[in-house]
């Protein structure tokens, strides 16, 4: 087997032995996709964890999130956001909690990693309004998700990591491609294969796997495009770094294909980069 068959399939051994999300969040999931379940019963269970109450809050009631008046109550964010949407936003939440503990040698720096994520999640979500299409409303959270990959790495994987990152400087390309030459596989994979392990909803895992596609083809409730066209952007606006700047050939191509021209692209970094500041704040990440 070639090294890096042996980088990835032990890699892919560690994922499966990721521990799992807390019991009380298994709890208050298997309520969400039980369609028989009562709004109330979900709102007190999860009302009881504050922790996961208040940081559901403050993602929902971002300006960019969607939702034009504020959710003062775990109740009124069960009605508003209706059984899926919270389904994604509590497991997100989650995941990102238990994936955000710093490594005694941290290869990615924090702020700026979440200063990426929070600008890819404002811009897939303003990028999703704009298109129009329904069922974009995950777009947010996936824009946040989008490279959980990365931490996992970090976590599981530090050493490989840092032989990623020293061939992405070296040679010029994104963390992407370098992934692909050191490990055969790349963030997005690893990414969703901890999705999958924690029961992540079908949209959210699909888009976090297919997020360097470029957009040429896609299937109907995707929302992979709009997270590539963002994470772009933020490259391109040098909007925090999650590990390089490289920008693809294909974005302006593909803004178009959403609806966006040339023309408009300054413009809405500019909106994304106003707002990662504000939400980064709001956020309690400085
Ligand atoms: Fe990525
Ligand atoms: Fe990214």
């Amino acid at each position: 087997m070639e090294m890096h068959g042996i980088l990835k399939t032990t890699l892919f051994y560690k994922i499966r032995d990721l521990p799992p999300l807390p019991n009380a969040v298994l709890k208050i999931t298997q309520l969400l996709e039980d369609t028989k379940s009562s709004a109330s019963d979900i709102a007190e269970l999860i009302s009881k964890d504050e922790a996961l109450s208040a940081r559901i809050l403050k993602i929902a009631n971002s300006p960019y999130f969607g939702f034009p008046n504020p959710i003062c109550s775990i109740t009124h964010a069960v009605a508003i956001l209706g059984f899926n949407l919270l389904r994604s936003v509590v497991l997100g939440v989650s995941a990102l909690s238990l994936l955000s503990q710093e490594g005694k040698k941290d290869l990615l720096d924090r702020q700026q990693f979440w200063l990426h994520s929070i600008g890819t999640a404002i811009g897939s979500s303003l990028i999703a309004r704009e298109t129009k299409v329904p069922r974009t409303e995950e777009a947010f959270i996936i824009g946040l998700l989008h490279d959980m990959g990365k931490l996992i790495l970090a976590q599981l994987a530090p050493m490989e990591l840092s032989l990623v990152l020293e061939r992405t400087r070296k040679e010029n390309i994104s963390i992407f491609e370098a992934e692909m030459k050191v490990l055969g596989t790349h963030h997005g994979e690893i990414g969703e294969l901890a999705a999958r392990k924690w029961r992540f909803p079908a949209i959210v895992q699909n888009a976090i796997k297919l997020h360097h596609r470029d957009p040429f083809s896609r299937g109907r409730e995707d929302l992979s495009p709009y997270v590539y066209a963002a994470n772009n952007l933020c490259k391109q606006g040098r909007i925090g770094w999650a590990g390089d700047y490289v920008v693809s050939p294909h974005l302006n191509e593909a803004l178009e294909i959403l609806g966006i021209s040339v023309s408009g692209i300054e413009p809405l970094i500019s909106e994304i980069k106003k707002g990662a500041e504000e939400v980064k704040n709001l956020l309690g990440i400085s």
